[in-house]
């Protein structure tokens, strides 16, 4: 198993829902560390810039508006197969087909608005906390 770091965003809706505690429990209950946390309002440019993979897909402009539209939570989470395990506890992309018990399943309005985002490889999850951190934002626990 390999420690791992991974960025996670509590996004807009999750804020409009009230529920950065829950999801902050989620997190520690997955057996992960919080060690980044900002909140933060992303300009149209910055959330541009982070999904700028997916420019050019129809749904770009709604996904850039709607990350932009209140304030969101950028966390780097560290922890034991981080990326897998994060991804996992959100469940799928759309929560309608998420699995039973997920955030993304219990929280999730639509395939947009689905109150979380993850990393999805090593090296995304490198550059994604690159996006919002610089290395001494990060902490480091000595138990971890
Ligand atoms: P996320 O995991 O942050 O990665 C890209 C985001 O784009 C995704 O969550 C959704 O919020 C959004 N997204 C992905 N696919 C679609 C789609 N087909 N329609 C609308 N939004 C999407």
């Amino acid at each position: 198993m390999a420690l791992e770091k991974t960025l996670a965003i509590i996004k807009p809706d999750a804020l409009e829902k009230g529920i950065i505690g829950e999801l902050c429990k989620r997190v520690e209950d997955a057996g992960l560390k919080i060690v980044g946390m900002k909140m933060m309002q992303l300009t149209p440019k910055k959330a541009e810039g982070f999904y700028a993979v997916h420019q050019g897909k129809p749904f770009f402009a709604a996904l850039v508006k709607y990350m932009s539209s209140g304030p969101c939570v950028v966390m780097c989470l560290e922890g034991e197969n981080a990326i897998k395990r994060w991804r996992d506890t959100m469940g799928a992309t759309d929560p309608e087909k998420a699995a039973e018990g997920t955030i993304r399943k219990d929280f999730g309005t639509n395939i947009e608005r689905n109150v979380t985002h993850g990393s999805d490889a090593a090296d995304t999850a490198r550059s994604e906390i690159g996006y919002f951190f610089e290395s001494g934002d990060l902490m480091h626990y000595e138990w971890i």
